[in-house]
């Protein structure tokens, strides 16, 4: 970051040693690393401040979620071997979260097993389960919510699905309340993010005047499943709206800390700046940035331009041509750098005050717990 508008350095552990928080939530858009950095910072908690912590992951690239023993999508935590905590006396849990499961679960627990059985045979349930745009949003609240109620953990640590919008995890409680007060049928049945046209979206625009030509089209059966659906749904609405709201409130609360992750890139700092907003707004606190993924050069002291004219002018006089890769290299690599620290400068303007922290682009994937260790260090000063 430019020296000139330096933001506050973030510093995990402080957030991670502090036993009043309770839940770390890391969002930002997708592919920057949400799910590495939640799988670091709570091996770092369980390892360095020996608290008992769960790490909820959503979708993890397949070998971290091996290094970490998750090996199928079991919807529970499971306790994480291997790792380094004889000293601290913290404990790592692990799980992956399995949407239609979850789905499956809410409504078990608030209806009753002929209703829940209905649910479950009807069509529409199976696809909005499974496909909906934003289940995967709303599952994960679920999700939160469950561990949060069942109180056995110091922390929880939250990735966030890897949406299009980083925004819709944020949207979800509300969306979810709008949905289950009775507007659910347009939601339900838009095509929404995905793009595609659902049948779903041909049901609904044709609900009501063309009621009677949609039957002919497409058939009665699949109007009783949906009307059969609605009321299903409908019996279970007060509990199901209760509980996201309840979420929201935790989310707000002085034991959530929001972590967001972005890449120097112009897109991905746009969304941060964007998210920030939000957390502002929905008055949900906002603990840092963790600018992941950077490129520092080996040497600072050979600026960009002095080594592409070193470069230049060693090859004009046919000089060492593997001192020319190098010099030219390590222009590259700087120039890179100076593009970077122009794109978060742009986040640390806008919101100066919330401390961010680089993390260096590792050589390759980070998908063991080794490599989980050197991200949760780079993330703090100790
Ligand atoms: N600092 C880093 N250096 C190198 N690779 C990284 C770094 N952070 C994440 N990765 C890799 O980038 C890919 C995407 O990271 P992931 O955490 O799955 O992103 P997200 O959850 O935001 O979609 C993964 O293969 C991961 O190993
Ligand atoms: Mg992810």
């Amino acid at each position: 970051m430019p020296s000139e508008n330096a933001a506050p350095t973030l510093d995990v552990d402080q957030i991670l040693a502090d036993p009043g928080v309770r839940i770390v939530v890391c969002c930002g858009a997708g592919g920057v690393g949400k799910t590495t950095t939640a799988a670091a910072l709570a091996l770092r908690a369980a390892e360095r401040h020996g608290r008992r912590t769960v790490v909820l992951t959503i979708d993890p690239a397949r070998r971290l979620a091996q290094s970490l023993g998750l090996t199928e999508l079991d919807n529970t935590p499971r306790q994480v071997k291997g790792i380094d905590v004889e000293d601290s006396g913290g404990e790592l849990h692990a799980m992956m979260l399995d949407m239609k499961r979850t789905f499956d679960d809410v409504v078990l627990q608030h209806t009753d097993p002929t209703k829940a059985a209905e649910i479950f045979g009807n069509p529409f349930y199976q696809a909005m389960s499974s496909t909906f745009a934003g289940t995967q949003e709303y599952m994960a609240m679920e999700k939160l919510g469950q561990l949060h109620a069942r109180g056995e953990w110091d922390l929880i640590v939250v990735d966030t699905p890897p949406s299009r919008s980083a925004l819709d995890f944020l949207d979800a409680p509300a969306r979810l309340s709008r949905f289950l007060d009775g507007r659910m049928l347009r939601l339900l049945l838009a095509p929404a993010r995905t793009g595609g046209r659902s049948m779903f979206s041909l049901v609904t625009a044709s609900f009501g005047m063309f009621s009677r030509v949609v039957q002919k089209v497409i058939g009665t059966q699949l109007l009783t499943d949906l009307s059969g659906f609605v009321a299903a749904l409908d019996s279970m609405f007060g509990g199901f709206r209760q509980r996201a709201e309840q979420t929201y409130r935790i989310l707000q609360a002085r034991e959530t800390a929001f972590l967001l992750v972005a890449a120097p890139e112009s897109d991905a700092v746009r969304e941060a700046a964007y998210f920030a907003g939000r957390l502002r707004e929905e008055k949900m606190p906002l603990a840092g940035l963790v600018l992941n993924r950077v490129h520092r050069p080996a040497v600072s002291a050979l600026d960009a331009t002095a080594s592409r004219a070193a470069a230049e002018r060693l090859a004009s006089v046919g000089g060492h041509e593997r001192t020319v890769e190098v010099l030219r290299a390590h222009a590259a690599l700087a120039e890179q750098a100076v593009r970077e620290q122009q794109v978060a400068a742009r986040f640390t303007e806008a919101f100066p005050q919330v401390p961010a922290v680089a993390v260096l682009a590792q050589p390759a994937d980070v998908h063991d717990v080794d490599g989980l260790r050197t991200i949760g260090a780079a993330m703090s000063r100790s």
